[in-house]
C-alpha cells in the first residue's frame, strides 16, 4: 500500500448515496447564504464609525474599546444609525453635544429630531437598545464612548462560540469527504476556523485594554471567511463535477460498490 492510500473510514462524496449528496448540497447552499448575510450585518454594524465608509481596524477599535473623542451617541450617528436621519439633523445633535448638552437647547432643537427619528425604536421598551426617551436618558448616551460594554460582549461571545462551532462542525464534516493531499493541509483547513473563532472572541476583550488586538479581530475574521469559502467551493465542486482520483476510483471498482 502506498502512503497515499485513503484511510479505511474515508469516503469520497461520490461514494456516498445521492440522498446524502443532495443533503450536503442543500446545506451548503443555505449556509452560504447565511454567511453572506452575516457579512452584510458585520459590515453595516461596524463600518463608518471612524467617519470613513469602509470597514477598518479603527472601526473595530472604536466598537470594542471606544473612542477618545466621540460619545456613544455620535458614534452611533456616524455608524449604525447614520441612515435614520439626515446629515443636517445629525449635525444639529453633534453641535448640541459639543456645546455642552444644555437642557434648553435640547428642548428647542434636539428633542423634536429624537422624537421623530429615534424613539420609534428607542422608547425604553427594548432593554437591549439605549433609551432615548427624554433629556435625562439622552445625555447618558452623550458621554464619552467606552465601546461595547462587558456584558454585551459576554452575550455576543456565547452566541458566537456556540453558533459558529455548529456552522463549522457541519461545514468541516461535509468537507471531510473531499479529496485533498497532503493530509496535513486538509487538517489545517479544518482547524483554521476553530482557532480563528477563539482568537476573534478573545481579542474583543483584549482590544479594550490594548487596541492593536483589533488587528487580530480583523485577521481572524478574514481567516474564518477564507476557510469557509475554500471548504464551500471545494466541497461543491467535488460533490458533482470532480473526476475521482485513481486511489478512490480503484477502490470503488474493486469493491464494485454501487453509488445509488
Ligand atoms: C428602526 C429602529 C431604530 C431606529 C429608528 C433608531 N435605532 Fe438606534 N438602534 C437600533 C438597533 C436595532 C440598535 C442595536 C443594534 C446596532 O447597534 O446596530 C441600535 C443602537 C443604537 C445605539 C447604540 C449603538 C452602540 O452599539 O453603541 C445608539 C446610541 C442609537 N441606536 C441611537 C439612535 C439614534 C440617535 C436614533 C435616531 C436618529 C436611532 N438610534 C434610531 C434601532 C433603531
Amino acid at each position: 500500500m502506498s502512503q497515499h492510500a485513503p484511510h479505511r473510514l474515508y469516503l469520497h462524496f461520490q461514494e456516498l448515496p445521492y440522498s446524502i449528496r443532495t443533503l450536503f448540497t442543500g446545506t451548503l447552499l443555505v449556509l452560504g447564504c447565511g454567511y453572506i448575510f452575516a457579512m452584510i450585518y458585520v459590515f453595516e454594524s461596524h463600518a463608518g464609525r471612524d467617519g470613513n465608509a469602509s470597514l477598518s481596524v479603527q472601526d473595530l477599535i472604536i466598537a470594542y474599546s471606544g473612542s477618545k473623542t466621540d460619545t456613544q451617541l455620535e458614534a452611533a450617528l456616524k455608524g449604525p444609525m447614520a441612515s435614520m436621519l439626515s446629515v443636517k439633523e445629525a449635525n444639529t445633535i453633534s453641535g448640541w453635544i459639543h456645546a455642552g448638552v444644555s437642557k434648553a437647547e435640547f428642548e428647542s432643537n434636539v428633542a423634536a429630531i429624537i422624537e421623530q427619528r429615534c424613539t420609534a425604536c428607542h422608547d425604553g421598551t427594548n432593554p437591549h437598545l439605549p433609551n432615548l426617551n427624554g433629556y435625562e436618558n439622552v445625555i447618558k448616551t452623550a458621554q464619552l464612548d467606552k465601546g461595547a460594554d462587558l456584558f454585551s460582549l459576554v452575550r455576543v461571545s456565547h452566541i458566537h462560540l456556540f453558533g459558529m462551532t455548529f456552522i463549522f462542525f457541519i461545514m468541516s464534516l461535509i468537507f471531510s469527504h473531499a479529496f485533498l493531499r497532503p493530509v496535513w493541509l486538509k487538517c489545517l483547513v479544518v482547524a483554521t476556523p476553530f482557532v480563528s473563532i477563539m482568537l476573534d472572541v478573545f481579542s474583543w476583550y483584549l482590544t479594550k485594554v490594548f487596541e492593536p488586538f483589533a488587528w487580530v479581530v480583523m485577521i481572524s475574521g478574514g481567516l474564518m471567511g477564507a476557510a469557509f469559502a475554500y471548504m464551500w467551493i471545494v466541497s461543491m465542486y467535488q460533490l458533482w463535477f470532480y473526476k475521482l482520483p485513481k486511489e478512490i476510483a480503484d477502490r470503488l471498482q474493486s469493491e464494485a460498490r454501487t453509488i445509488g
